[in-house]
C-alpha cells in the first residue's frame, strides 16, 4: 500500500490524474476502471485539460465503470452513464464502443451482472481501477457486510448511502434503492488500484479502512491486501493517520 499526501483537492486530483496519465502513456490501449461520485471530478477535469493540450490520447482506451443504479435509463440525468459522459467522455476522444457502464435499464439483475463480468473478461481485465470511498467504507456500491468473493452483483443500498446521495435527486424517495456494482473480487482483480479521498469528512473512514482490521464491515479495508494499491488523499482526509 502506498499513500501519497496531497495539499488540497486540486493537488490530489492532479497527482491521481498523473498516475492515470502514466498508465495510458505506457499502454495506449489500457483498460481503465472508472468511478463516479464528487471526488473524481477534479481528476476528469485535469485529464480533459491535458487531452486538450495534446498530452494524452484516449483513442485506444477502454473504460469499465464500477457501478450503476438499477432501474435508471442511461439518459436519466442521475445515471452514472450520464454522469460519466457529462464530466469526461463527451470531452475526450474515447470511442463510444469502448465505454462500458452496467446496464441499469436491464431489470434482469442476473443477466445484467453476468454480462458485465463477461465484458471485463473480454477486455482482458482492468489495468487500473480508480475508486472513491463512501462514508461507511463502501467501494463502488459494495456496502458494509458485502462478501469479499463477490463479482458484479445487484445490491440494496444502505440508508446511509441513500442519504448521502439524495443531494443529487429531487428528494430522498427519488434515489434508487438498488444498484449493480462490480464486486470486491472484480475490483481486487484489477492490476492496479488507485483511490482518491479528500476532505475532513473522509478522515475517520480512511483511518479505519487502512489502519484498522481487514473486515467486510469496512469494504475498502480489503485493499490493504492488494499488491498494487495507491491512496492519494488530501491533508484533511489523511489527518487522522500517522504517516
Ligand atoms: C457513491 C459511489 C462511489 C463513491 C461514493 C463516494 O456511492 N457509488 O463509487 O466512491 O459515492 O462519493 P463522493 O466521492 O461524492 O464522496
Amino acid at each position: 500500500m502506498k499513500i501519497i499526501k496531497a495539499k488540497d483537492y486540486k493537488d490530489m486530483s492532479r497527482k491521481a490524474a498523473n498516475i492515470i496519465s502514466a498508465q495510458v502513456i505506457m499502454k495506449p490501449n489500457a483498460v481503465l476502471g472508472l468511478a463516479t461520485g464528487s471526488t473524481p471530478i477534479g481528476i476528469y477535469e485535469q485529464l480533459i485539460d491535458w487531452y486538450n493540450k495534446g498530452d494524452i490520447d484516449f483513442e485506444e482506451v477502454t473504460t469499465i465503470n464500477l457501478d450503476e443504479y438499477r432501474g435508471l435509463d442511461k439518459n436519466h440525468d442521475q445515471s452514472y452513464w450520464y454522469f460519466m459522459h457529462k464530466n469526461f467522455f463527451d470531452k475526450v476522444n474515447i470511442k463510444e464502443e469502448n465505454i462500458n457502464v452496467p446496464d441499469g435499464s436491464n431489470l434482469d439483475a442476473k443477466q445484467a451482472c453476468s454480462e458485465y463480468e463477461e465484458i471485463i473478461h473480454a477486455a482482458g481485465g482492468i489495468d487500473l481501477q480508480l475508486l472513491g470511498i463512501g462514508n461507511d467504507g463502501h467501494i463502488g456500491f459494495n456496502e458494509p457486510g458485502a462478501a469479499f468473493e463477490l463479482l458484479t452483483h445487484c445490491v440494496d443500498l444502505t440508508d446511509s448511502t441513500i442519504e448521502a446521495n439524495k443531494r443529487f435527486f429531487e428528494s430522498k424517495d427519488d434515489v434508487p434503492k438498488q444498484a449493480y456494482t462490480m464486486g470486491i473480487k472484480s475490483i481486487m482483480q484489477a492490476r492496479k488500484v488507485l483511490m482518491v479521498a479528500n476532505g475532513i469528512g473522509k478522515a475517520d473512514i480512511v483511518k479505519q479502512a487502512f489502519f484498522g482490521p481487514v473486515t467486510p464491515e469496512v469494504p475498502a479495508s480489503i485493499l490493504q491486501m492488494h499488491p498494487d494499491f495507491t491512496l492519494v488523499g488530501d491533508e484533511e482526509a489523511l489527518s487522522k493517520i500517522d504517516l
